[in-house]
């Protein structure tokens, strides 16, 4: 099976965790846009979304799922995402697609994180894949300072010739050289460094359960 018909098969099985009547989290990326496809079947059934970018807003609103904002709804029975990197105790990095932000707010609205991942985000320790950070520009130049004194690298990521912009107007770092032995830690400390938006460990917000595609079908891990 290839990536992508792994990314199908989990967005698909996602749809056990959204109950009729929802209002559903969701995420960003590939994995979430097949999620958001299999969503639309069943879209009379549920009250709408909300969504962690403008990417899948526009997708959500394209299929004529109604998006909610964030503040105009309480408290979600579940947010649907994927991950870069996911443990396996279910603290993930994410970031990849640079809606960490929005991401983590909608997952903290959520009783229940589903992550949906293909098996090659699964991995023993957080690390391997570059960590997005989300800063405020005018603090780059020290918090690549301060992440080189982790004994780690941080770069702009870059778009086009100039600083990726965010759905938030800021920037991202990406964090090589880490091992992230302790995520909660981590997170914690990283994200109380001034110039800090919000950083791509998600420990505090960590998954309920992976749906992790494998060749031999959907594996559910539960944390
Ligand atoms: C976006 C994210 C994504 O969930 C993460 O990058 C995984 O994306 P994909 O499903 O395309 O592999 O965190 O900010």
């Amino acid at each position: 099976m290839t990536q992508d018909e792994l990314k199908a098969l989990v967005g698909q099985a996602a749809l056990q965790y959204v109950t009729p009547g929802d209002i559903v989290g969701v995420g960003t990326g590939s994995t979430v846009n097949k999620f958001i496809d299999a969503l639309a079947g069943m879209k009379e059934q549920i009250a709408g979304a909300v969504s962690s970018s403008e990417a899948s807003t526009a997708r959500l609103k394209a299929l004529g799922i109604p998006v909610f904002e964030a503040n105009a709804v309480g408290e979600l029975s579940v947010y649907i995402d994927g991950a870069d990197e996911i443990d396996g105790q279910g603290h993930m990095v994410k970031g990849g697609g640079a809606a960490l932000t929005r991401e983590k707010i909608v997952a903290a609205q959520s009783r229940r994180f589903v992550c949906i991942a293909d098996d090659s985000k699964l991995v023993k320790v957080l690390g391997r894949f570059p960590l997005p950070v989300e800063v405020i520009p005018m603090a780059t130049a020290r918090l690549v300072r301060q992440f080189a004194q982790m004994g780690a690298t941080a770069q702009v990521r870059m778009k086009d010739g100039a600083p990726l912009v965010t759905d938030n107007g800021q920037h991202i770092l990406d964090v090589t050289g880490l091992q992230i032995t302790d995520p909660l830690a981590f997170e914690s400390q990283v994200n109380q460094w001034p110039g800090v938006v919000t950083v791509g460990v998600f420990a505090h917000q960590k998954a309920s359960v992976c749906l992790l595609g494998t060749p031999d079908g959907v594996k559910t891990l539960t944390f």
